[in-house]
């Protein structure tokens, strides 16, 4: 069975600055999603706690909210068959320790802040997500 899907990505300030954001790409590309829409941006605090709202008050969230704006991120909207759940199943686990051997995380995740990737969660979830950073 097919379903189309869009879902959103986000490449990491920690992916960024050790450039592998082509390493990760690849693999998005190598899994057959496709890459429709993408950006290069600096989130600002007041960002950060809209599209986080959901963790506002969890204990970590100090540590997400400086590491969120601590450099550049990659944007971008993924399309392909379950886009949504393949997305997570490359990504691998929040928790780099528990991800599994070679998903994204596993192979370049330093914890669960530095953990090089975000990906929608949910339907619901990527549609605002992607409404969030781009305009289709
Ligand atoms: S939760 O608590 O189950 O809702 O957390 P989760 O959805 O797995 O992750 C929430 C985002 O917060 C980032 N983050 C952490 N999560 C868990 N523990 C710690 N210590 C932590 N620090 C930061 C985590 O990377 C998730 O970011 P996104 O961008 O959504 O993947």
């Amino acid at each position: 069975m097919i379903q189309k899907e869009r879902t959103l990505s986000i490449i990491k300030p920690d992916a960024v600055s050790k450039g592998i954001i082509g390493a990760i790409i690849s693999r998005f590309e190598s899994s057959g999603l496709l890459i429709v829409s993408a950006k290069m941006l600096q989130l600002t605090t007041d960002q950060v706690l809209e599209f986080y709202n959901e963790h506002k008050n969890k204990f970590f969230f100090k540590d997400l909210m400086e590491f969120m704006i601590s450099g550049p991120i990659f944007v971008q909207i993924l399309e392909g068959n379950y886009a949504i759940r393949r997305n997570r199943e490359i990504m691998g686990n929040t928790d780099p320790m528990k991800a599994l051997a070679g998903t994204i995380r596993f192979d370049y995740g330093e914890s669960c802040t530095k953990n090089v990737i975000h990906g929608s969660d949910s339907e619901s979830s990527a549609k605002y997500e992607i409404a969030y950073f781009f305009d289709i």
